[in-house]
């Protein structure tokens, strides 16, 4: 014991390093110092407020909304640390690293550590000050990169871990018992567990029963080489071991395998995570669902991963149901034939005889599987190797409930599906780590509507949503996220709010023009930039995309944008050239779930400036480089520059200046022109057709007809210069009743 070296509290203050990340519409807030490093456990607070970070040689506590970290180091001493590394572990694999933190009382925190490859556990105050150690075998792992889980139900503390040196003598234990109740392990029965990796550990108090999630070596399969089955295995609370037979073991202990296949698909059989969806409020707790993500042993689906839910119902009749028995001599599970003597897994039997409780300990595996919902898939990603999940149940505009999952890939990406009648939705993607890197753990707090994310570098804290980065109706209700929708007071995306409402909302079937149009649908459309530029300019505009599913298309009226003039950047901006040709309008659509929407416009003109740019010279857009500032550069290429210093020009500019002139009065002639057709077009039904007349036209006449004119009126209202108002919203670029074919009409 006088080997801890603990007892220092800190208060930081200020040495807390904040980052923001840029993921488009979301603040990341990354919570790292220098001190807490492999953030492997996280524990919240009840009510959100506090958040304990389980880390590498310390422990941290964050109070939300402040920057005050309060910390504790706790690392072994030189001495143990020495011996760790002459053992021949590495020397970065022997600092204590947190494994298991729980809150033991109201008053008090428990926490255990790998502590140079000898686990100890501490009793905590809840602010860091007053510690008690205590032993730490089998209650976290030896080795810092072994998986193990731990609960504390009524002040005890229930672990899956190995609870030897070398890791192989896994165990599922309790510990902390006082007075009647003792401690309690699995018998060291063949078979009990096979090799496991601990998941995860959850309790049902109406059950009174703890489950434990792992994977282990099904060797019921034993025709398959090491076969990989995940499980599912339970205990009572209530268990206080055997009279005789089973003697400080479980007399509750089973296991069954959970099953995430497809028909006639091979499974995905290693869990990797697992959470709870508790009933909804007066829904019996049989219909608690587990949600679980699951790869695969093959490289058939290497890459790929699923999830599933298993309902508790269905996991009560497996346990309930018959039991595989092990032949001792041939090593051979079979489905067990004889007489039922007793229920394995039944709560309440340490007082049963010796024959009951030796049937319960040689019947522990179950012969059914537990399938998944539905018998089928909730999801499967073929791109993306899911590591960590969270499951919440959110309450939609119109009072139903939906099932939203937080996925993390192991790119550091998180994923958040909203799951619908014909399967899983991504409502978005949000780049958590620039870095791909090993999450260690994942909390949500539903209360504080956030999600913490722990891993080797810090804590990165994410909102389950930001409604405000939807700034259209049509925007908020494409996203289908239940946690928003469109306020037509506000004119905003909004959190949903408690009064329920059918309006600005649709999650199943996303359909904007009955969500919206119901909310008076006014075109909130960006308002139009206008970029002043010297010709022969490169010119880059944006177009923000509206989500990851929309498909953005760049636009000019009545005029198509040639891929020789015009340079369209994997981000969805569009970069050319400034000549008379390509000045003008220019507009971005975004194209999602039928529905088409403005995302941006811009009205390039041409710079009230002296003549010194020169019409003659068509620079080719590669040959600037391509600034990357939003709308225009500042600075036009440096051909205008010598162009403007050198007296010798004068004579060319008196040629421009003529070519001017021609150029302005073949212009008028155009715009004649164009008026004329525009009032021919009138009946025309289609913009189709104009589309196809605009190809054969020159670029010269294409300006005229675009930008200048057939624009700059609608519905009777002058388009001011210079200032491009929400025109092209119900535009009369595509449709010829002056709308867009998905626009319902404003009047309407
Ligand atoms: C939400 O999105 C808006 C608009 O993109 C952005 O300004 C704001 O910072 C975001 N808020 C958070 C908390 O991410
Ligand atoms: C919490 O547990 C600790 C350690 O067993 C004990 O000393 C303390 O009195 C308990 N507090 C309460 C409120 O029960
Ligand atoms: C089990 O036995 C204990 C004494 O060994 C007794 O106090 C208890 O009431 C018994 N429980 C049941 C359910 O029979
Ligand atoms: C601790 O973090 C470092 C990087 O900061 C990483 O290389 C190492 O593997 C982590 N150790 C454990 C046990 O997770």
């Amino acid at each position: 014991n006088t080997s801890l070296k603990f007892g220092h509290t800190h208060s930081f203050k200020g040495s807390t390093f904040f980052s923001l990340y840029c993921s488009p519409g979301r603040n990341l807030i990354r919570f790292s110092n220098h001190n807490v490093r492999n953030t492997t456990t996280l524990l919240l607070s009840q009510d959100g407020d506090m958040l304990y970070v389980g880390a590498r040689d310390s422990m941290a506590l964050k109070l939300n909304h402040s920057v005050i970290f309060f910390q504790l180091d706790w690392s072994p001493p030189d001495k143990d640390l020495e011996q760790c590394s002459m053992k021949g572990k590495k020397m970065a694999d022997c600092p204590n690293f947190i494994r298991v933190l729980q809150f033991l009382n109201t008053t008090h925190l428990y926490a255990c550590g790998t502590f140079a490859f000898s686990p100890r556990c501490i009793y905590i105050v809840s602010c860091f000050h007053c510690l008690k150690p205590d032993e730490g075998r089998g209650r976290c792992p030896y080795d810092p990169y072994q998986r193990n889980t731990a609960i504390i139900v009524d002040g005890e503390l229930y672990t899956g871990t190995v609870a030897d040196y070398r890791g192989n003598r896994p165990v599922i234990s309790r510990y902390l018992s006082e007075g009647s109740r003792v401690d309690l392990k699995l018998d060291d029965t063949l078979g009990w567990l096979e090799d496991p990796t601990f998941i995860r550990s959850t309790f049902l108090p109406d059950e009174g029963k703890i489950y434990f999630f792992f994977s282990e070596v099904g060797r019921e399969y034993d025709f398959i080489d090491k076969f990989i089955v995940s499980r599912i295995s339970q205990i009572c609370t209530s268990d206080v071991g055997g009279q005789r037979t089973l003697q400080r073991r479980w007399t509750t202990f089973a296991k069954a395998q959970l099953l995430c296949q497809a028909d006639n698909e091979l499974p995905y059989n290693v869990i990797q995570d697992i959470d709870t969806l508790l009933p909804a409020d007066g829904a019996p707790e049989d219909d608690t669902l587990f949600y679980g993500i699951f790869t695969s042993q093959w490289s058939v689906n290497s890459g790929r991963s699923a999830v599933c839910s298993f309902r508790l119902t269905d996991i009560k009749s497996v346990f309930t149901g018959n039991y595989k028995v092990l032949n001792r001599d041939t090593l051979q599970w079979r489905a067990w034939v004889q007489e039922k003597v007793a229920n394995p897994g039944e709560c309440g039997l340490h007082n049963a005889s010796d024959n009951v409780l030796r049937f319960v300990k040689e019947n522990f595996l179950a012969d059914e599987s537990v399938r998944p919902v539905g018998r089928s898939l909730t999801m499967v990603s073929a791109e993306h190797n899911y590591t960590h999940l969270a499951v919440q149940r959110v309450q939609a505009a119109n009072s139903r409930h939906y099932t939203v999952l937080f996925l993390l890939t192991e790119s550091g990406y998180l994923h958040k599906a909203v799951l619908l009648q014909n399967g899983a939705h991504i409502i978005e993607e949000v780049q958590v780590f620039e870095q791909p890197q090993p999450i260690k753990s994942l909390k949500l707090s539903i209360p504080k509507g956030v999600i913490y994310v722990g891993t080797s570098e810090g804590v990165v804290k994410v909102p389950t949503a930001n409604c405000s980065f939807y700034w259209t109706c049509a925007q908020c209700v494409l996203a289908r996220d239940p946690f928003c929708h469109w306020d037509p007071v506000s004119r905003t995306c909004v959190i949903v709010s408690k009064i329920p409402t059918t309006l600005g909302q649709d999650i199943d079937g996303g359909n904007v023009e009955e969500a919206c149009n119901s909310v008076s649908l006014t075109p909130s459309c960006p308002a139009g930039e206008l970029v002043s530029v010297s010709l022969n300019e490169v010119i880059r505009i944006q177009c923000p995309a509206a989500s990851q599913l929309s498909q953005q298309v760049w636009e000019r009226p009545n005029s198509r944008l040639s891929s020789d003039l015009y340079l369209f950047l994997e981000d969805g901006s569009l970069s050319f050239v400034a000549t008379p040709a390509t000045l003008g309008h220019y507009l971005c659509l975004s194209f999602e779930n039928g529905y088409q929407q403005t995302m941006a416009i811009y009205h390039v003109k041409q710079k009230s400036s002296p003549m010194t740019q020169s019409p003659t010279r068509f620079p080719r857009p590669q040959t600037y480089p391509i600034p990357t500032t939003q709308a225009v550069s500042r600075h036009g290429p440096e051909l205008h520059t010598s162009f403007a210093k050198g007296p010798c020009y004068l004579r060319e500019l008196v040629v421009v200046s003529v070519l001017l002139v021609i150029c302005l009065s073949l212009l008028i002639t155009m715009v004649l022109y164009a008026l004329r057709q525009r009032c021919r077009s009138r009946t025309a039904p289609q913009a189709g057709t104009a589309n196809r007349d605009s190809d054969r036209r020159t670029p010269v006449e294409q300006e005229a007809l675009s930008g200048n004119n057939i624009l700059s009126k609608h519905n009777g209202q002058a388009l001011h210069s210079g200032h491009v108002s929400g025109l092209f919203c119900n535009g009369t670029l595509t449709g010829p009743n002056g709308h867009l074919p998905n626009t319902p009409s404003e009047e309407s």
